[in-house]
């Protein structure tokens, strides 16, 4: 029934220059250019099984953390899987199942390392069944940023600079420094694990109807310069200080954008305040971000990690944390799930 299958384990990112906007939305290009690190212990792991049969849009399955999916997440699988088949020139439908480390689609960017996972073990599949002419990771991560930009960041490990480009070939993530560079951590503080009610594939398409986007656009450019040479200096004030006013600005854009879009929750809100007092009035060096979610990625040196972790964990409206260093780029695994 199977002809071949193949299992990947990628990681999620964050982003210190947010993507936020999209210019073509069937390439995905984005409207500016976004920089990110790939984390170490935020991942999906997924097998992909090409089976035999004949190709209906239903025929594909997709299961995801146990449960048979349908609708938005299985429609988006399908549109990547036929992009692979159609650059393979097969019409085999595929049996998909994935496992998350982390609570899925509560700004934690599983369709990142979900969307890169799922590429990676569909084409190493078909490598092991027997096709030599696979596409390339880089040919990969352009399929895979069809179906979620940030997934082209999670190809490559530690911290990642996405181009926005002009056109298919020119929007690529490169590696600006690998995972060994800096122990930079991100401790993320889960206040809400539950899916957002509107996934950032539909909030790009909204971020062109806010009158604050094409200043942020203009102002994107020396965010990521800045952000390149402080991770290049390892110099955590001022990536930390880029980090949050980036990430304030795309929340202004959400906000600002019709209809409105508010990912905050208060929670969110209350502990930003508590991370600003922890460094202007205790001394602490820590900042933070937040993607489209409520939940906030706390960014701090290793030797910061313990404090950080102990008071995110003690601060009430905290549900869980998540510890994460710079992770790796995919990686092939030799168990299946299936
Ligand atoms: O790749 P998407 O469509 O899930 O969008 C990601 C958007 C943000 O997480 C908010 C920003 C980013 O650059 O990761």
């Amino acid at each position: 029934m199977y002809r071949c299958k193949a299992t990947c384990r990628a990681h999620a990112n964050i982003a210190f220059v947010k993507y936020w906007g999209v210019v073509d939305s069937n390439l995905n290009l984005p409207a500016n250019g976004s920089l990110s690190m790939t984390l170490s212990h935020a991942h999906s792991t997924t097998t992909v099984a090409w089976m035999d049969g004949s190709p209906t849009g239903e025929a594909d399955i997709l299961v995801i953390d146990g449960k048979e999916q349908s609708g938005s997440a299985h429609r988006r699988t399908v549109s990547l899987l036929d992009r692979i088949r159609t650059a393979m020139g097969i019409h085999w439908p595929a049996h998909v199942e994935s496992r998350n480390s982390f609570p899925a689609s509560a700004g934690i960017a599983s369709s990142a390392s979900g969307f890169c996972a799922l590429t990676v073990a569909a084409c190493q599949a078909l490598a092991a069944g027997g096709r030599r002419d696979i596409p390339n990771r880089l040919h990969q991560a352009r399929l895979a940023r069809r179906a979620s930009g940030s997934a082209c960041r999670s190809f490559q490990g530690g911290f990642v600079e996405w181009s926005a480009g002009v056109d298919d070939t020119t929007s690529v993530a490169c590696q600006v420094a690998g995972p060994d560079h800096w122990p930079l951590h991100d401790v993320v503080a889960v206040l809400d694990a539950d899916p957002k009610s509107v996934s950032s594939h539909d909030g790009h398409r909204l971020a062109a109807t806010s009158p604050l986007q094409e200043e942020r656009v203009r102002q994107v450019q020396s965010h990521l310069n800045t952000a390149r040479a402080a991770i290049r200096a390892r110099d955590l004030k001022s990536l930390g200080e880029i980090s949050e006013r980036d990430a304030m600005l795309m929340h202004a854009v959400m906000m600002s954008s019709e209809p409105p879009l508010l990912f905050l929750n208060e929670g969110s809100v209350a502990l930003m305040r508590q991370i600003r007092d922890w460094r202007l009035q205790e001394g602490l060096e820590v900042y933070f971000t937040v993607d489209a979610g409520p939940n906030l990625h706390v960014l701090c040196n290793e030797a910061n990690v313990g404090e950080v972790s102990h008071r995110l964990a003690r601060w009430p409206s905290v549900q869980d944390i998540l510890v994460n260093g710079p992770g790796p780029a995919p990686e092939l695994r030799n168990s299946h799930f299936f």
